[in-house]
């Protein structure tokens, strides 16, 4: 086994886990709570792997992990939303971070052309009908074609090394 194996290997068990999470966590991301509305009933999660994909036609992706209890009713929805969240709504990300209960107690939305909501105060959604649900690993990547989309101008929320912080704000060590 050449040491590149070796590396890949080790990277594959809890330390390796760990190794990830560091490492990834440099990787700045804004935090997104993904939406839908199953049969009348709004599901959502908090959700950092976001990324925009295709202009042309307009795609987008995100990972959803398996043991997420949310995606498989979206899924069954046909349609998603991307709520980008501004810098002061930590207590949504949070919120939708929970699996279980209703997490939209107390949370003012209206609806995407999709049905499924928009979080007010949001910074940014991006309304998707789902195109895809690729396996990869321990998630699935999901692919979205955007049908609706609109913003406000507010600072955004960012996640750095495992902290919410925001855009000029130095998160602590
Ligand atoms: C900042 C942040 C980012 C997250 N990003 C993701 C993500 O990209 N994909 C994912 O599946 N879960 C992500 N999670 C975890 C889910 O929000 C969490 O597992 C949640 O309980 C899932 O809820 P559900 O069971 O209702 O789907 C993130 C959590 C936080 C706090």
């Amino acid at each position: 086994m050449s040491r590149r194996d070796a590396e890949l290997v080790a990277l594959d068990g809890p330390h390796g886990v760990a190794r990830l999470k560091g490492v990834m966590g440099r990787f700045v991301t804004g935090v997104t709570v993904v939406t839908a509305l199953e049969d009348g009933v709004p599901v959502g999660f908090t959700c950092q792997s976001f990324v925009p994909l295709s202009l042309s036609p307009p795609l987008v992706a995100l990972a959803s992990a398996k043991t997420s209890t949310s995606w498989p009713r979206m899924a069954a929805s046909g349609s998603f939303c991307v709520n980008v969240l501004g810098r002061d709504q930590v207590d949504l990300a949070e919120a939708f971070a929970v699996s279980g209960g209703d997490k939209f107690a107390g949370v003012a939305w209206g609806r995407a052309a999709t049905g499924a909501p928009v979080l007010e105060g949001a910074v940014a959604y991006v309304d998707c009908s789902l195109v895809v649900a690729h396996d990869a690993g321990d998630h699935e990547l999901v692919v979205g074609r955007v049908v609706d989309t609109g913003w406000r101008e507010a600072p955004p929320l960012v996640y750095y090394r495992g902290r919410y912080t925001g855009l000029g704000e130095h998160a602590a060590p």
